[in-house]
């Protein structure tokens, strides 16, 4: 690792083995997929993160329902993350486990640390303890004394316990958050957190007895407990990277996390005092999404209403799930998932809009320059054109919207300048001018589409790799891997485009009756 810095250090929540990945789980893996490969296009180095959190109370029971012993129903259960990811074409550098040894040993490691340094202490407690959450959750945050995110009423739970020192650094992290005014995006998440930090913190319970609770780590000062899962798994982010050997800082102070709103408070409140008493600086971004809805409602496992992506895959294929994934969601916002909406988004967008444009385009080419094989853009691409314009402000536009996460945005707007290259053409009528024998003319309303449509498919690689390398290959595009971003997407950049294809449809239309979601 060492000697390797990235530029970029991406990270997804650790999901938790007690189930298998929905499309929520999926939603987070994939935009972070994408905007590795987003930064790669732009010459950056990425690291990125994924992996599976496999101790605590709510996995051993979930092992003791299915009758496995926990060891073995994690290892199936995180199999079967690395296996959807790889069939969702998620690239990532690392997957971690927090039962692996490499974790264990940092987990115990800071603990030791913080016990000695007097920030851990032994109590008695009194709460309620909200499973689902994997944490003690306050009475202002119940909803009719039941949690909001999980719809079930706390246990009360009374024990003695080890405690973290949390209300020490809250006044500092408070601070943090207020000076750092971009540290979280989007914007309102940072005004939820100062929220939080404005009410009383209380200790962080950190500790399980074993009696009760044994799969975990056990503490390494007091051998009748394990440590508390959300202890416990933050700090993967950190393991990881090779902590406490000073080259895991070369990762971490590029660290961007990914996460939903769900997990906020644990990765502010509770991992911002971590880093605190660790004497480790905080984390660069915390990207933050809304849910996934089905009805409005969650999409959870515990509450029964998930779509897998696995299924999804078979039937629809995994890009066109990708891309609705970007176009679909405002980043930070709700937003519903059906499968009415998903067909209506491929068909008019990837099939109609997009896929349209591309196949009458290499189908003009191929009727109306038969005689080439290859066309020689470079000479006879117009230098100023109004699509060009459009091509130049979207380039710049796209890159903006990624680095704040707005991704819907970024497809909106390509998507808006595929309908004016849709209308250009029924504009410019092409098939008049080939059948005047207008070539001079025809050439002008030709390349600049075929421009367009090779600069907006080498800034969609990201989003759909497979089928974007796909057409970029029947376009002639060698020179994908040699090129910057900036070099690439400029206009009369490639010499040639090729003029035969083997294939000139890349979306058909779903035409089956979707039925219920
Ligand atoms: N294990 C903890 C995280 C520890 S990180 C050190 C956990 N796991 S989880 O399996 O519940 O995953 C939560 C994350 O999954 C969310 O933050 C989000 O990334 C993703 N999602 C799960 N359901 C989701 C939706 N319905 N909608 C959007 N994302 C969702 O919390």
């Amino acid at each position: 690792m060492q000697g390797n810095r990235p530029d970029v250090y991406i990270t997804t929540p650790l999901y938790y083995v007690n189930s298998y990945p929905h499309i929520g789980h999926t939603f987070t893996t994939v935009v972070a997929d994408v905007v590795k490969r987003h930064y790669q296009q732009l010459g950056k180095k990425v690291y990125f993160l994924t992996g599976t959190d496999e101790h605590g109370e709510k996995i051993a029971i979930a092992a003791n329902n299915a009758g496995k012993d926990p060891k073995s129903f994690v290892d199936e259960n995180s199999k079967r993350f690395k296996s959807v990811w790889d069939d969702m074409g998620i690239s990532y550098d690392d997957f971690i486990r927090t039962t692996e040894e490499r974790h264990k040993k940092v987990v115990r490691g800071l603990l030791q640390e913080l016990y000695e340094k007097g920030d851990i202490y032994f109590a008695s407690y009194e709460g309620n303890y909200c499973l689902g959450c994997e944490r003690f959750i306050t009475e202002s945050e119940l909803v009719d004394g039941k949690c909001p995110d999980h719809g079930t009423e706390p246990k009360k739970v009374k024990e003695e316990n080890y405690f973290f020192k949390m209300s020490k650094y809250a006044d500092q992290l408070k601070k943090e958050f207020e000076s750092k005014k971009d540290i979280i995006r989007p914007e309102w998440y940072r005004k939820e957190v100062l929220g939080y930090l404005n009410e009383k913190i209380d200790d962080l319970c950190i500790s399980r007895p074993m009696d009760r609770v044994s799969w975990g780590i056990e503490l390494p000062f007091d051998n009748r407990f394990v440590t508390y899962v959300w202890f416990d798994a933050l700090l993967n982010y950190i393991s990881a990277i090779g902590y406490p050997d000073p080259s895991y800082r070369g990762y971490w102070d590029v660290c961007e996390h990914f996460i939903a709103k769900d997990i906020l408070r644990t990765h502010t409140v509770y991992w911002g005092t971590m880093l605190l008493a660790s004497g480790i600086p905080i984390y660069k971004h915390l990207n933050v999404h809304g849910y996934w809805n089905m009805s409005g409602i969650k999409m959870s496992k515990s509450l029964g209403n998930v779509v897998e992506p696995s299924s999804f895959k078979e039937k629809y294929g995994d890009e066109g799930l990708r891309f609705f994934f970007l176009r679909e969601m405002r980043w930070g916002e709700d937003a519903d998932f059906t499968i009415e909406r998903f067909v209506l988004r491929y068909n008019s967008d990837l099939a109609n809009n997009y896929g349209n444009l591309i196949s009458r385009t290499m189908g003009m080419v191929e009727k109306y320059y038969s005689d080439k094989d290859y066309l020689d853009i470079k000479s006879e691409l117009p230098k100023e054109h109004v699509l060009k314009d459009q091509l130049e402000k979207l380039v710049n536009s796209y890159k903006a919207d990624f680095s704040s996460c707005e991704f819907n945005k970024a497809m909106e707007n390509m998507w808006r300048l595929f309908d004016d290259t849709n209308k250009f053409i029924a504009d410019s009528k092409p098939w008049d001018l080939a059948k005047t024998g207008n070539k001079g003319e025809l050439d002008k309303v030709i390349m600049p589409v075929l421009e367009v449509i090779r600069i907006c498919t080498y800034m969609l690689l990201p989003v759909m790799p497979k089928v974007s390398s796909a057409i970029l290959l029947e376009l002639g595009s060698d020179n994908i891997e040699k090129t910057t971003f900036d070099e690439f997407c400029r206009w009369g950049s490639q010499d040639r485009i090729k003029a035969k294809y083997v294939n000139k449809k890349f979306f058909n239309r779903i035409e089956e009756n979707t039925g219920g979601a």
